[in-house]
């Protein structure tokens, strides 16, 4: 759980407050990155806080969040958004507090979850894709997490492209994270086996407290060895977030109709050069299985229910989870560069200030 947010901001700030007493802080593109992010691929800029119009609201963000997915839109890499271009402010997920607002269903003192970037205040509206307020009283933490987009993340993946059911043996990469960490979890509810693999001791302790029947920690084990140990038959389910060596030693282990759930690729973000397929894709023949990537945002319409569903969860102890929270707004690129080196576990966000 996290300290109530402290609301540095009067409350019936007006724009005409704002606007004279603030300045918008921004991370922008700086560069397109070649290998590993680098903090001077961002430049910190200011600007003016924007104005509102009515049916809009001015938010201040307070938690931004920092995701894997930023590597490939930083390069424009990925084609199911927008292009991010240079000197763009550098797109981002956040919950903040509605400080301004021309609009009856944005009221001032709510905080939201939204697409508000890498910036100290952001303009939105109602009926932006990917918004919602919170509840009064809903952990903000909670919103960016386990009830925000990875945690949307895992449960569509797990249960819509992984089809759990009782008695399925299911191994999920990157599982000390904050989609994996999640994932592992709605597949224990669903009455499955679980395997975790993770980078560090730390992780794969935290994995057990959570339920998983067994860990890897992928960078001091045998993965093979550890694998064949914990499954001698295979899986039913491979949730993975890593891709690479991981995914083809996973594609050899599977038993006949199973499911490999696409959800990411970090091995493979920050890679240069040719990058190799799967050697063993052809398993997926022999054991007549499916493999099929996925993007939440074609989840979108779902959310609400599945916000709900996750809740109850929660409330009933049965989901967990952590997060690893950087403080202050100018450590965001800083806090990417945890992300890809392992630096956190469960979810990544920095507060800012
Ligand atoms: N399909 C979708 O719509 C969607 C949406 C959100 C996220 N995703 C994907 O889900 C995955 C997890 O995202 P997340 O936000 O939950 O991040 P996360 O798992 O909380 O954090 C990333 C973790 O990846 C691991 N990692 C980094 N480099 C690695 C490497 N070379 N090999 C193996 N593991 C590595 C690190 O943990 P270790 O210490 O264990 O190495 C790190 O902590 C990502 O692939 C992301 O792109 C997909």
């Amino acid at each position: 759980m996290c300290p109530a947010i402290g609301h540095t901001l009067p409350h019936l700030a007006t724009q005409e407050y704002i606007s004279m007493t603030l300045v918008n802080r921004q991370f922008l593109l700086a560069a397109r990155p070649h290998g590993m992010v680098k903090e001077t691929d961002f430049e910190l800029a200011t600007s003016d806080v924007p104005s509102i119009t009515e049916g809009q609201a001015l938010v201040r963000t307070r938690y931004i969040s920092l995701d894997p997915s930023m590597r490939g839109q930083m390069e424009n890499r990925a084609d199911y958004v927008a292009p991010i271009q240079i000197g763009d402010v550098m797109r981002a997920r956040g919950v903040g507090e509605i400080v301004d607002s021309k609009s009856d269903a944005l009221r001032i003192g709510a905080l939201a979850w939204g697409a508000f970037g890498m910036q100290d205040y952001a303009v939105v509206n109602a009926d932006a894709p990917q918004f919602r307020l919170l509840a009064e009283g809903e952990d903000p933490e909670l919103a960016l997490g386990v009830l925000g987009g990875t945690g949307l993340t895992a449960y569509f993946g797990m249960l819509q492209v992984g089809l759990p059911k009782a008695g399925d043996v299911v191994v999920v990469s990157g599982a000390a994270g904050a989609t994996g960490s999640v994932a592992g979890q709605i597949a224990k509810i669903k009455g499955c086996t679980v395997f975790g693999m993770a980078g560090s001791d730390e992780k794969c302790a935290w994995l057990t407290e959570l339920g998983f029947d067994g860990v890897v920690n992928y960078k001091t084990e045998n993965v093979a060895t550890a694998l064949d140990t914990l499954c001698p038959n295979g899986m039913n389910i491979f949730f993975d977030n890593v891709g690479g060596e991981i995914l083809d030693l996973c594609l050899d282990r599977l038993q006949l109709h199973s499911r490999v759930v696409l959800c990411g690729g970090i091995s493979r973000y920050n890679a240069t050069g040719e990058l190799a397929g799967p050697k063993n894709y052809f398993n997926l023949i022999f054991r007549r299985s499916r493999m099929e990537g996925f993007l939440l945002h074609d989840y979108a319409d779902q959310f609400p229910q599945a916000v709900r569903e996750m809740r109850s969860w929660i409330d009933a102890g049965r989901l967990q989870s952590r997060t690893t929270v950087i403080e202050g707004f100018e450590k965001l690129p800083r806090a990417l560069i945890k992300l890809f080196e392992g630096g956190n576990i469960g979810k990544m966000m920095v507060r800012t200030d």
